[in-house]
């Protein structure tokens, strides 16, 4: 599996799922945004956008994941973040941390209910020249839906704004 690394021991493809991640496995695989992602908010003109999103495991109790977006004409690379998801041990705590290009970091949480995942960010650091405005809270729904595409929804709320729908994406497996 070299998507997931070359140096992972060979002979025992693909590396067993830890039971610890079982609650997610539904978000499991690589995804591409169908029909095209849409973008809001109130000081924005609404967008589309291309997105890829890469959900792995490597045998850890934790799952990798990737998002990629794309401009819809020029594919041009936009927004990029990547982190790792992990659950509190004999509950359906989620815990979300992600690195973005935009040069924020957050870590957020909240709980798996069957085939959806919701959560709030608890902490967001910046790098110190951030372009502004700056954001404050962040909260996603991840879901299942039931034509077995995943689903992603994003809130935030900045210094100018108050909690308001930023993206919603459907993703079909690939
Ligand atoms: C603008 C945050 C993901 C596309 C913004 C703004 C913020 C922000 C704070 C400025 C809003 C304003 O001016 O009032 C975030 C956060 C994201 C995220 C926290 C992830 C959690 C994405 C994704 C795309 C995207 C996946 C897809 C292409 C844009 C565009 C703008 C924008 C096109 C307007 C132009 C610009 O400021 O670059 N975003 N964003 N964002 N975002 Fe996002």
């Amino acid at each position: 599996l070299p998507h997931l690394s070359s140096l992972l021991p060979p002979g025992r493809e693909p590396p067993r799922m830890s039971p610890m991640v079982e609650p997610l496995s539904w978000m499991l695989g690589t995804w591409l945004s169908e029909p095209p992602g849409a973008g809001t908010f109130p000081t924005l003109q609404p967008f589309r956008y291309l997105e890829e999103a890469h959900i792995s495991h490597v045998g850890q109790p934790m799952l990798n994941f990737s998002f990629s977006a794309f401009h819809p004409d020029t594919r041009k690379p936009m927004h990029r973040e990547c982190g790792f998801i992990r659950l509190q041990p004999d509950t359906n705590k989620v815990a979300f941390v992600s690195a973005q290009n935009t040069g924020i970091v957050e870590v957020e949480e909240g709980e798996v209910n069957g085939q959806e995942l919701c959560i709030a960010s608890h902490s967001i650091a910046r790098i110190s020249f951030a372009k502004e405005p700056h954001v404050e809270q962040i909260t996603r729904k991840f879901r299942l839906n039931s034509e077995g595409k995943l689903e992603q929804t994003v809130s935030m709320a900045t210094t100018t704004q108050p909690l308001t729908q930023h993206l919603h994406v459907t993703y079909k497996k690939v």
